[in-house]
């Protein structure tokens, strides 16, 4: 990791410290943590029930808390967020109303966990939130937090325990709560990310297989681009919409199992963006399973040549890039050592990520930071766990 980011045990440090200063009392027994995610390739696929191949980070959200006696919940943010009170609090006693979506904008993920959880009711508690995901960086900092919260509340009640229903309970938290209409990918590879490896995941049956990828030679770098244009929050159901909409043309529930050749045989029924959208997608989805064939061979060159046709294609035919996300991409393709690079998650901002020899890495940031219009921010990672409990020393 770039070396300013702390670490799990520094976030508990610090979550225990805001709790003992707002809280007091004795310390808080329970500690959890899930991880950001950086999706490699298989974008805007699984929402379409395709493949996508993510890995968990290093940068992780994590919840420091203990139970109460009655049905009073109090939750503080570590997080710096200027516009936002850091403290909610309300009582899971009566109708529900308490778990509406309203304001604070982050207590929306927790209270949509809470809404969401499979073995309800859970008990009142006091809990502090603190993480290392960058906000709206299109690291799945939201995805991060509805998973530790969701981890957090099954050690204060367990649930089943079955990680595929605990990811899509995250992911209902994401549509009722935050009114984003999302695939399952984030919430998946946060709840069952694994260290060394990336998970291919078929978003229709909810399978994942795992993918090593800890080759010491090789590395992943991330690059936020630090900007986040307004439209990601209207395009990503647009886009949604328009995926259904050429589905229905072809006559078939997604476009998973849809051709090439279908959808030019049906051309003439759609219209042109719609048509761009389809294309983008089912391309992506056969690109995903060749970049993950050429990954278990450790065929580099191949994967970061798939990586760039991905980046292409969501700039030409999906339209989610931005100037400064292509900016950051040529930058990187440039430097020897570099296999391949790509905008990554939903696009019109966030980061880019890339794969390249690990002998490359300062070159690399050096060559993107002169290159780059903005002001990039750096993290080199490697695949990590996903969510779990923490055993407090
Ligand atoms: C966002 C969504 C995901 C996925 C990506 C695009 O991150 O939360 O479900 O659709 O965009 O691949």
């Amino acid at each position: 990791m770039a070396g300013s980011v702390p670490g799990v045990s520094e976030l508990v440090a610090d979550a225990r410290r805001v709790f003992g200063q707002v809280f007091g009392g004795e310390a808080p027994p329970v500690a959890v943590c899930a991880p950001g995610r950086v999706n490699l390739i298989g974008e805007h696929t699984d929402y379409n029930q395709g493949f996508v191949l993510p890995m968990a980070l290093p940068l992780v959200t994590v919840v420091v808390g203990s139970q109460t006696s009655g049905q009073d919940v109090s939750i503080v943010t570590a997080t710096e967020d200027a516009d936002e009170p850091r403290r909610v609090d309300f009582s899971l006693a009566g109708d529900g109303s308490a778990l509406s979506p309203g304001l604070p904008r982050w207590a929306n993920y927790v209270k949509g966990v809470l809404q969401h959880y499979r073995a309800p009711p859970v008990p009142g508690f006091r809990a502090v939130i603190a993480s290392s995901v960058p906000l709206g960086g299109g690291l799945s900092s939201s995805a991060s937090l509805e998973v530790a919260f969701y981890t957090f509340l099954q050690q204060l009640k367990p649930d089943d325990g079955d990680k595929v229903s605990k990811a899509v309970a995250c992911q209902q938290a994401e549509h009722t709560h935050a009114g984003v209409p999302c695939g399952i990918m984030d919430q998946f590879v946060c709840v069952l990310g694994r260290e060394g490896h990336a998970l291919l995941i078929d978003c229709r049956s909810l399978q994942a297989s795992l993918v090593p990828l800890a080759d010491p030679h090789l590395l992943i770098l991330i690059t936020n681009s630090n900007v986040k244009h307004s439209l990601s929050g209207s395009e990503y159901p647009s886009r949604r919409r328009q995926c259904e909409e050429a589905a229905s043309v072809l006559g078939r529930d997604s476009l998973r199992d849809a051709t090439m050749e279908e959808l030019d045989e049906a051309r003439g029924r759609l219209d042109e963006a719609t048509y761009r959208r389809a294309r983008h997608v089912i391309a992506e989805i056969q690109r995903t399973l060749q970049a993950a064939e050429a990954l278990k061979r450790g065929a580099y060159r191949e994967f970061g040549k798939l990586m760039v046709e991905s980046h292409n294609s969501l700039r030409d035919l999906y339209e989610v890039s931005c100037r400064e996300l292509d900016e950051l991409v040529s930058a990187a393709a440039e430097v020897e050592g570099v296999f391949g690079s790509r905008m990554t998650g939903g696009g019109f901002g966030g980061c880019t990520v890339t794969l390249l020899q690990a002998h490359a890495i300062d070159r690399t940031i050096l060559h993107m930071q002169e290159r780059y219009s903005g002001t990039p921010t750096f993290y080199v990672t490697t695949p990590s766990a996903g969510a779990r409990a923490l055993t407090l020393s």
